[in-house]
């Protein structure tokens, strides 16, 4: 079975996304450099791992890596979203670190403004956000991300970690699923 056949269309190549990557990693590194403090990229399972992957290479100053997996309940509905640790941070000099957690996308912003706010009642001395994807169209809670590699329309995208049930994560590029896919 070949996953592309299930794309309608692409929507960020592989090479844009390289230059996404490459963009967003000098501004890391322009922005902490002689900062002081521990610089800790934190990914958020699964969505962020080839994001994650990529661009903790383009970074040149000294960072260190680590994990989060969360679980959003009521997405669907404006009122009831909250979301659930999975798997938490767990380290004693938070005050000495700086946080940047890393997303494949915002929708909602529930999931990074209620991580923000744990990250920071945790002690961390500092906490921003990198996204590789933002729909600001559909935000339901104020939230704007440090770091953007693109806006995008609300559109049901896949693939460079992104998933639809639990497929298409492998794919290198970011392409918009055929409705018949999902609508199946
Ligand atoms: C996605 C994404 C974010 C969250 C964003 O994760 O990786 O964590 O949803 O949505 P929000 O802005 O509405 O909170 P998902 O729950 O699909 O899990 P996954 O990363 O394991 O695919």
């Amino acid at each position: 079975m070949d996953l592309n056949s299930d794309v309608e269309k692409v929507l960020i190549s592989e090479n844009r996304l390289a230059e996404t990557v490459r963009r967003i990693a000098q501004e890391i590194d322009r922005d902490y450099a002689g900062s002081g403090y521990k610089l800790l990229l934190l990914g958020i399972l699964k969505g962020s791992v080839v994001f994650m992957g990529d661009l903790m290479k383009q970074i040149k100053i000294p960072v260190e890596i680590d994990f989060m997996k969360v679980s959003s309940y009521g997405r669907s509905t404006v009122s009831s979203g909250s979301v659930n640790i999975l798997l938490d941070l767990y380290r004693k000099d938070l005050a000495q670190v700086d946080i940047l957690v890393v997303e494949d996308i915002i929708d909602s912003g529930r999931t990074l403004s209620y991580l923000c706010e744990y990250l920071k009642l945790k002690g961390a001395h500092s906490v921003k956000t990198v996204t590789l994807l933002d729909k600001p169209s559909r935000r339901e809670v104020e939230f704007t991300p440090d770091y953007v590699g693109a806006e995008i329309p609300d559109e049901f995208v896949v693939g460079y970690g992104l998933d639809y049930a639990e497929q298409y994560r492998t794919l290198p590029y970011v392409g918009v699923l055929k409705p018949e896919v999902y609508n199946a």
